[in-house]
């Protein structure tokens, strides 16, 4: 049997599609290739091209593949665009989940994991973060992955599908055999942006704000590396098979790191002297992000191979020094 993996083409989905292929996997992908690129999912997947608002393109993967489960990715995942269309975010990703799980119900499909954020938590009353801290998202990306929670609940009661929600930390880093990596048209994270400053492709970095209430006054993440993001969701897939019931999970590293440590990390890394000045704050930053991540690691079994931000940051170097023009220079 095979795992849909909807959003099969995109930064994380696309390392998720090789992980599973690199297991022996089936796979079958489902991207619009809106943020996605052909070039990065892996061949030997099975790609069908199309929207997941469209029940028609969904049923025709559901009538001609045997899936058994969805790998759920196709989102878009910008937290300051969300602030300024966020009804774009409520259409594609809320909008998006409700034709899935219609979909997978009426074509009795009882498992999904699914990408969720830890920016359904909103401002933290306290940190670490625990699974079962108060959701309260301060942008509407959060809120459109905090709806899809909410919604996978009632269609787990309704028709049974048991779902997995992987709230993502800090996402960076990229596959360490260099071939796929993180390629965003505009890109707005922190790591590859760094690294666009080290290769020379952009001036300086601007750091959003140095008056956040954290230790050196900006904002505080928690990163992760891109690989043991997606063994977490082969991990995920193997807790439903096992009958077990739906769940959510944090996954983080536990180790917050300042936007300032991580330009140090990536100066280090890199070598280069990556110029940077304070800029004003961004909307819709909360001062710190950081997961406690014991739940994934003692009920899924989790065991990140990254412990060390340089390491994560490397992996990324790798990839963008040996990709300057990203996937547009791929054949
Ligand atoms: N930042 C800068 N300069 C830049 C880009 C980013 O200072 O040019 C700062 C941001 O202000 C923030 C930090 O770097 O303080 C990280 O920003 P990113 O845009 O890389 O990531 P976010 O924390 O906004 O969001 C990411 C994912 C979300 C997820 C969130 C959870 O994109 O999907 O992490 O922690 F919800």
């Amino acid at each position: 049997m095979a795992i849909l993996v909807a959003g099969g083409a995109g930064y994380i989905g696309s390392h998720m599609v090789k992980d599973l292929v690199e297991n022996g996997q089936e796979v079958v992908v489902a991207d619009n290739l809106s943020t996605g690129h052909r070039d990065a999912i892996n061949p030997k997947a099975k790609f069908y091209e199309g929207d997941i608002r469209d029940r028609k393109f969904l049923d025709k993967i559901f009538d001609n593949e045997d899936i058994e489960a969805v790998v759920h990715f196709a989102a878009f995942s910008i937290v300051p665009e969300s602030m300024s269309k966020p009804l774009k975010y409520f259409d594609n990703n809320t909008g998006g989940m409700i034709t899935l799980l219609e979909a997978m119900r009426d074509h009795n499909i009882k498992y999904i994991v699914f990408s969720s954020t830890a920016a359904t938590y909103g401002v933290p009353e306290h940190m670490p973060i625990k699974e079962t801290d108060p959701q309260n998202p301060i942008n509407p990306y959060g809120l459109s992955k905090l709806m899809m929670e909410k919604m996978m609940r009632w269609a787990d009661k309704a028709y049974g599908i048991k779902f997995v929600a992987l709230r993502y930390f800090n996402v960076a880093g990229a596959a360490p055999d260099g071939t796929i990596g993180e390629d965003h048209g505009p890109e707005t994270h922190l790591v590859p942006i760094i690294l666009q400053v080290a290769q020379g492709k952009r001036d300086e970095l601007s750091i959003f704000g140095d008056d956040y209430n954290t230790p050196d006054g900006t904002n505080v993440r928690d990163y992760v590396h891109v690989m043991d993001l997606a063994d977490a969701h082969i991990l995920a897939i193997k807790y439903l098979e096992a009958g077990n019931e739906s769940n959510a999970f944090n996954l983080g590293s536990s180790t917050g790191f300042s936007n300032k440590q991580m330009l140090e990390a990536a100066r280090k890394v890199t070598g280069e002297p990556i110029p940077a000045k304070i800029a004003p704050r961004r909307p819709g930053d909360p001062d710190s992000l950081v997961a406690a991540s014991d739940k994934a690691r003692k009920i899924l079994g989790w065991n990140p191979k990254y412990d060390d931000v340089h390491d994560i940051i490397a992996t990324a170097w790798k990839w963008h020094s040996t990709h300057p023009k990203g996937y547009e220079d791929r054949d």
